[in-house]
């Protein structure tokens, strides 16, 4: 069983969905894990949901796009834990489901910035604990999107590629520091975004539900993915096992890339 015991790691946007998957993945395997999100709330339920089953847990809200707030974040965790090994940058929005000449501009800057610009400051603020213990685990939340052109997507799309090729840049110029930088790229999961998309009406929020639910049924493997599904490929990637892996994009998607049947959902 892979553990990481005495490691502390960083999970962002994870009250919710995958990046609760993660942080209860990554505290499960020994870990003391910071709990960050937008949402108070939801953030604490994840430190209950781990403190509850014996596990090491803080929260501290952060919107990854603040530099302030990211700065805070991996200081806070810092100076409750002593230091800080992993990083998952997994806090994400979609951006709802128009082509590109129906995005307003502040809409497109808002998807980059949570998703992309977000992924860098919270590295930023991170990497230098790293580089000080020559030691280091970066995890990317990107997606299937960021690797082909879906369909009424193109912030998301553009947003999730440019973590992509960020963590590949990464990669380069952190190996020789022993910091290992990957990224997960989820297909259609059951969560939150993953069923609903942000923004959506009610109408939308049916049409994209049953496009999705289509769409994963024509996949390899025939379903959503479960976001505990992708929590383990987290833990593997932050874990030894995985001490040979730096720059890889790792797809968690029931094959659905590796086919042509793309529907139009926003994940
Ligand atoms: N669900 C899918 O099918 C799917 C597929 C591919 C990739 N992804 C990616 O996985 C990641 C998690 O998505 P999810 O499906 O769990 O979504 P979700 O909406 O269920 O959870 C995302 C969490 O991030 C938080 N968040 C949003 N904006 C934030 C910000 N600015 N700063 C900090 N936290 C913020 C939200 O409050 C929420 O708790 C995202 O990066 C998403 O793009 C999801």
């Amino acid at each position: 069983m892979t553990r990481i015991d005495g490691r502390t790691a960083v999970v962002t946007g994870s009250g919710n969905g995958i990046g609760r998957a993660i942080a209860l993945a990554l505290a499960g395997a020994g870990a003391n894990v910071t709990v960050s999100d937008v949402l108070p709330d939801d953030g604490e339920r994840t430190v209950r949901e781990i403190t509850e089953a014996g596990g090491s847990a803080l929260f501290v809200p952060a919107d990854v796009s603040d530099a302030d707030q990211a700065r805070n974040l991996i200081a806070a965790t810092v100076e409750r834990f002593g230091g800080v090994h992993i990083l998952a940058n997994n806090a994400g929005i979609g951006g709802g489901q128009q082509r590109l000449h129906e995005i307003e501009p502040d809409d497109f800057d808002r998807v980059i910035d949570v998703n992309l610009r977000g992924t860098f400051l919270c590295s930023k603020f991170a990497i230098p604990h790293f580089l000080a213990q020559r030691d280091g685990r970066i995890i990317n939340t990107a997606s299937t999107y960021g690797l082909i052109g879906a369909p009424k997507a193109a912030a998301y799309c553009a947003s999730k590629a440019g973590i992509i090729n960020l963590t590949r840049q990464m990669a380069v110029d952190y190996g020789p520091d022993g910091i290992r930088v990957n990224a997960i790229c989820p297909g259609y999961i059951d969560t939150g975004l993953g069923r609903r998309g942000p923004r959506l009406s009610a109408e939308e929020f049916t049409a994209a539900t049953a496009i999705r639910e289509k769409a994963a049924g024509m996949q390899p493997l025939g379903r959503q993915g479960q976001p505990a599904e992708v929590g383990e490929v987290a833990l593997f990637l932050a874990s030894d096992a995985s001490s040979f892996m730096t720059g890889s994009i790792v797809t968690v998607d029931g094959g659905c890339v590796t086919t042509f049947n793309y529907g139009e959902a926003s994940n």
